[in-house]
């Protein structure tokens, strides 16, 4: 097993004295500019916690699950650029705000990423969203890619790459390359992310500087079947078969 020692902290509200608060294991901190991860707040905690445990039924995996995605969706869209907008309020105010700016899409790399999907709608009315199908080798660890379909004008979007999990990096370095392939620009990809490992997160924000990941926590290394650890199992086999 490769690792890095797990950091632990403090959690709960403000106000209670640390003395009262129970030590949880927060994420990994990476020193990349391109790497972010959510806050690691009481909520965002007790939700990894529910899908990381075994005992949790499909059932509730998939509940917390979309919790945790939505919270990423949000944030991925926040790396969105906007601009000025001033409206007038229904007092006759007006109010200096913003508005998105630009066309986006979703890609899933299926199968786990696809339980992304419905997050990323439930924040983008009607958005369209690319599939690519990569299956990483049991035996090697090694990607494969099988599919791919894709919008025709991708290379004019912001691309909301979708994999919760991010183990060797293999996949999703493989599913960059095809976005490259069809002329998307690196800097408007983002990859969100649930558990991502140090060394498959790092090896990929140091190969492509310029895209950003979101993630929701960074794990202690990979087992020697490259799963993640703690981590959560396989992703796909728990939300869509188990
Ligand atoms: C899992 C997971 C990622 C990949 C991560 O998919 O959903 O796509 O492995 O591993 P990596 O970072 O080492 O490439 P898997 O190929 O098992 O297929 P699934 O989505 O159908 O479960
Ligand atoms: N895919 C998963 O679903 N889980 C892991 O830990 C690694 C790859």
């Amino acid at each position: 097993t490769t690792g890095t020692i797990a950091p632990a902290h403090r959690v709960g509200p403000d106000y209670r004295p640390d003395a009262q608060k129970p030590t949880a294991t927060v994420s990994t901190q990476i020193s990349y500019d391109n790497v972010h991860i959510l806050p690691q707040t009481s909520q965002l905690l007790a939700l990894l916690t529910m899908i990381r445990d075994k005992n949790t039924a499909r059932a509730d995996f998939i509940f917390y699950s979309n919790r945790i995605i939505r919270l990423l969706v949000e944030e991925g869209l926040n790396h969105l650029p906007v601009i000025g907008h001033t409206i007038t309020t229904p007092v006759g105010q007006s109010y200096a705000g913003v508005k998105f700016q630009g066309k986006i899409c979703g890609v899933s790399i299926m199968r786990a990423g696809e339980a992304m999907e419905q997050g990323l709608r439930d924040c983008c009315r009607s958005v369209r969203i690319g599939k690519i199908l990569i299956q990483r080798d049991e035996d090697t660890s090694k990607p494969k890619l099988f599919y791919e379909k894709l919008p025709e004008d991708i290379s004019e979007r912001w691309v909301l790459l979708l994999d919760p999990m991010f183990a060797t990096g293999g996949s999703a370095t493989m599913a960059v390359d095809v976005l490259k392939s069809k002329r998307v620009p690196e800097d408007r990809i983002l990859f969100l992310n649930i558990i991502a490992s140090p060394e498959g997160v790092t090896g990929f924000a140091k190969r492509f500087p310029r895209l950003r990941v979101v993630t929701a926590f960074v794990d202690q290394g990979l087992d020697e079947k490259n799963y993640i650890v703690p981590g959560l199992g396989d992703f796909g086999d728990r939300f869509y078969t188990l």
